[in-house]
C-alpha cells in the first residue's frame, strides 16, 4: 500500500505559515539551538551508533536501507548520475546506494554535520568511491540542479525546519531528479500496540544503558511521535514543489519511504 497523489491530504497552508515545523530537542528554543542540540546529541552517541542501531532494530535497518536504495536503481545504474545522501551519519544508506549502483560509476556523496559520525563513515568506507562532506543539510554547499537523487535515512525527522529542508533538497535536485526520505512511522493495530511498548519503554532503557548517554534514546520515540503523519508529509512535499509525492510503508509502517520528483 502506498499513499500517493490521491491519498488523504491535510490543508496545511495556515499552519505552515504560522510556524516552523521541525525537530525540537529538549532545551531548544529556535531552529539554531535545535540544530546545535541535535549535532551534540549525535556526536555523543557516534562511538556506539552502529552497534545500537543494529541491535535495537534487530538488524531490520539493513533491509530498509537496501529496499529504499533498490527503488532508485534506475538512477544509480547510470554512470553519469550524482546522488547525495543527507544526514548520512556513519554512512549505511550511502553504502546501500553504492551497492545498488552495480559498479556503474555513479558518484555518491554523504553529508552530515556531526564530525564524529563522519569519521566513522570514513573509516568504514576506505577503498570505496564514497565521498563525505561535513555540512548542514539546511544550507548545502552545492550549486542548484546538481543531483539526480537526494536521499535521507532516519535523518530528515531530526532537521530543525522540514519545509526549509525540502526546499533545499529541491534546489540541489536536477529537473526530473528524485528525492527519497526513509524514516520511522507509527504502525497501527496490534503490531502498533506491541511496537509502541517496545519503542517507548524498552528501547529508551536499553539505548541509554548501552550508549552511556542519557537523552538521545528518549528523544527518539518523542521525535517520531512529533513527526508529521504520511498524509501531512506528502502535502508538505507538494506545497514545497515536489511532484508525484508518495509514501510506501515498510514493515507494517514501522518505517516508510517518501518519494517526490522535481
Ligand atoms: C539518526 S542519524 C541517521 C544516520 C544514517 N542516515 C542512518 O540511516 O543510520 C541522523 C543523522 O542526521 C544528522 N543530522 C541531523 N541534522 C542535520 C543537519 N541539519 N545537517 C546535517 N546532518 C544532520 C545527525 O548528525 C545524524 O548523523
Amino acid at each position: 500500500m502506498s499513499l500517493g497523489s490521491n491519498g488523504n491530504s491535510v490543508n496545511l497552508v495556515d499552519r505552515a505559515k504560522a510556524k516552523v515545523i521541525g525537530a525540537v530537542p529538549l532545551g531548544s528554543s529556535d531552529s539554531e539551538t535545535a540544530g546545535r542540540a541535535i549535532r551534540e546529541m549525535f556526536t555523543s552517541i557516534a562511538p556506539r551508533y552502529d552497534l545500537l542501531n543494529h541491535l535495537l532494530s534487530f538488524r531490520v535497518d539493513h533491509l530498509w536501507w537496501r529496499r529504499a536504495a533498490r527503488s532508485f536503481r534506475p538512477i544509480l545504474s547510470q554512470p553519469s548520475s550524482h546522488a547525495l545522501d543527507l544526514c548520512c551519519g556513519t554512512g549505511d544508506m550511502a553504502f546501500a546506494l553504492l551497492g545498488q549502483s552495480g559498479g556503474s560509476g555513479a558518484r555518491i556523496l554523504g553529508v552530515d554535520f556531526s564530525h564524529a559520525m563522519l569519521e566513522r563513515a570514513r573509516q568504514k568506507s576506505a577503498g570505496t568511491s564514497l565521498v563525505w562532506i561535513e555540512a548542514d543539510a539546511l544550507r548545502l554547499p552545492f550549486p542548484g540542479s546538481r543531483f539526480e537523487l537526494v536521499t535521507a535515512a532516519f535523518g530528515f525527522r531530526n532537521l530543525a525546519d522540514y519545509d526549509a529542508s525540502l526546499t533545499e533538497i529541491l534546489r540541489v535536485l536536477k529537473p526530473g531528479g528524485e528525492c527519497g526520505i526513509l524514516d520511522f512511522g507509527e504502525p497501527k493495530g496490534l503490531v502498533g500496540m506491541v511496537y509502541r511498548v517496545y519503542f517507548r519503554r524498552v528501547l529508551p532503557v536499553i539505548g541509554t544503558m548501552l550508549s552511556g548517554v542519557r537523552g538521545p534514546y528518549c528523544y527518539l520515540p518523542a521525535s517520531v511521535e512529533r513527526f508529521p503523519r504520511p498524509s501531512e508529509m506528502i502535502e508538505r512535499m507538494r506545497q514545497c514543489g515536489f511532484r508525484e509525492a508518495s509514501w510506501t510503508p515498510y514493515t507494517f509502517g514501522i518505517a516508510g519511504l517518501y518519494r517526490g520528483r522535481k
